[in-house]
């Protein structure tokens, strides 16, 4: 099969030998069918490519540090935290939104898109908080949230005087509910259509009523945001999380991946790429082929997307330990990504529940996952207290989401260092293990574990940029892959199997027939014999491997 190196992989489950050949087993999962792995990534026009190489940290300002004492989190306490991030090795940030927001839906209901909720500080202290994380070499990327606005944000109150104001097209209204969506953001009740007395009016909205749809069919509204996307560029913002992209557009029933949307993303490209070095990443839910579209020619519309079934599929391999649809859903974006385009890993966000609750209570499964992560051809996308473990919360101030957006922990205290107040939100359980001081004495925990892989990956080329070559994905629990790039290739061998060893044997590359050095834990693994590479695994075992040094 092209593409894909001999090998095989022999699981002991209960005392059965089971042996599987590897083509088999690719074929078995899907990934047979597959055509042979071009590079993954080019370098496109415009900046210096670093979304292409950094680890990406997204941050919910909310629950990250206070400063002050009001149980809230805050830019200034962001600041005091860059030299951790910078740290941890990551080297973009996401800001969740920091606009003015009644908070309907914890910011993603901006009323003002150029300016910082007073909870966590003013435009001073974010310029302070640009010019900090960029000494420290942290690029910092603003959340997007333009398919909707917070129904207080003046655009919207001039909106709904009248249907002849300056900005009555501005949102999207009819005179009785023009339709329904096929789709539907299941968590935000099933209404899309909601009577505004002052207008007289029905205003549509994908999510909640507190949250009108912008109407991008107004070229205002795009000549407008496009305005708001350069006054953040020509501040020195690294670039945006675009909130549901996809959605921008409507012809009821079809409220999603409208091919309208296309060419408001190109504009917004543009205004991206009149500044060198920015980049976008969109948060688009669908099929891998729905997903991959928004990046057009890799080029012209994001340079990265979220890809959601990698992230389940994740999840799957580290809870259950077969890691086959994983495999296949890695080569399906590996070979259908544009040149240029990236598709970017999570493990959870905001939306989501904790990785303890989605993957596993079991840190060594937890490890896994990360090691995956962080080494699969794509961009990882690090959610704040991810890389110490962090439970689901049980508290609920706004909605069930809540649960995965519980203050950072920093160290075993009540508060755990997040504020010397009393937080907006309680704490989550288990703060005194999962926190920053605690696992920073422990050199098997798993924010070490995420430290050092961030740090090879850091210096490791062929982690960052380098093409993707399956050797193996095997339902015993085996993923196993090339990283190959010009500065030196590795070979990834992940055994996601949650009990008993499996033994691995992949022909090396030509060149690799010395022992084999696995640069997690910087220890020879495994021997080779006649150009074949011969591994014991236990379970939950990652390793990234290169050729001995001399
Ligand atoms: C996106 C955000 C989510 C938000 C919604 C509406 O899906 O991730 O948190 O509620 O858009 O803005």
């Amino acid at each position: 099969m092209p593409g894909v190196r001999g090998g095989v992989i022999r699981g002991r489950r209960g005392g059965l030998a089971l042996a599987l050949p590897l083509a088999a087993a690719l074929v078995a999962s899907g990934c047979g069918s597959k055509k042979p792995t071009g590079p993954v990534v080019s370098t496109a026009p415009g900046g210096d490519g670093w979304h292409r190489r950094v680890v990406f940290y997204q941050v919910f300002v909310r629950s990250f540090q206070d400063s002050d004492g009001d149980g809230i989190g805050d830019l200034a306490g962001l600041i005091d935290r860059l030299d951790y991030l910078a740290g941890l090795g990551v080297g973009a940030l996401w800001l969740m939104p920091v606009y003015p927001s009644p908070l309907a839906d914890s910011g993603y209901d901006v009323a003002d898109y150029r300016g910082i909720h007073p909870d966590y500080g003013d435009l001073e202290t974010f310029r302070l908080l640009l010019d900090e994380a960029h000494q420290r070499n942290l690029k910092v990327m603003l959340d997007l949230v333009v398919n909707h606005t917070s129904n207080q944000h003046p655009w919207f109150l001039e909106s709904r005087q009248s249907s002849d104001n300056p900005k009555a097209d501005w949102y999207v209204w009819a005179d009785a509910p023009a339709g329904d969506c096929r789709e539907s953001n299941v968590i935000f009740g099933s209404e899309r259509w909601t009577l505004d007395e002052a207008r007289g009016q029905y205003f549509f909205h994908e999510f909640l009523p507190a949250q009108p749809d912008l109407n991008f069919r107004d070229p205002a509204v795009l000549e407008e945001v496009r305005g708001m996307m350069g006054w953040w560029l020509e501040m020195g913002v690294d670039g945006f999380r675009a909130d549901v992209p996809y959605q921008y557009v409507e012809s009821w029933p079809d409220c999603w991946y409208q091919p309208e949307t296309f060419a408001i993303h190109q504009q917004m490209r543009q205004t991206l790429d009149a500044y060198p070095g920015r980049a976008m990443v969109g948060e688009i839910q669908g099929k891998p082929e729905q997903v991959l579209a928004y990046l057009g020619n890799g080029s012209d519309a994001f340079h990265l997307v979220f890809y959601f079934d990698a992230m389940y599929a994740l999840w799957g391999a580290g809870s259950g330990g077969d890691p086959t649809d994983l495999a296949l859903a890695v080569q399906l974006a590996v070979d259908d990504t544009p040149p240029g385009g990236v598709v970017a890993y999570t493990l959870g966000n905001h939306d989501m529940f904790r990785t303890p609750r989605t993957v596993s209570e079991d840190v060594a499964a937890l490890k896994i996952v990360a090691t995956a992560q962080l080494t699969l051809p794509g961009a990882p996308f690090i959610y704040y207290g991810e890389e110490v473990g962090l439970l689901n919360g049980q508290e609920v101030v706004v909605d069930f989401r809540d649960q995965a957006r519980t203050p950072m922990q920093w160290d075993g205290s009540g508060t755990a260092g997040f504020t010397k107040g009393t937080p907006w939100i309680a704490m989550a359980d288990g703060v005194k293990t999962f926190n920053v001081a605690e696992e920073d004495r422990h050199r098997d925990s798993l924010l070490a574990h995420y430290r050092s892989l961030i740090a090879l990956r850091n210096a490791t080329p062929a982690l960052q940029e380098g093409s993707y070559e399956a050797v193996a994905a095997s339902p015993l629990g085996v993923l196993a892959f090339f990283r190959r790039h010009d500065a030196g290739d590795r070979l990834v061998v992940l055994h996601f199997g949650v009990e008993g060893d499996v033994i691995v044997e992949i022909p090396t590359p030509s060149g690799w027939a010395t022992a084999l050095t696995d640069e997690v834990t910087g220890q020879t693994s495994g021997e080779v014999r006649d150009g074949v590479w011969r591994a014991t695994l236990p379970p939950r075992t990652g390793l990234v491997l290169a050729p001995a040094g001399p």
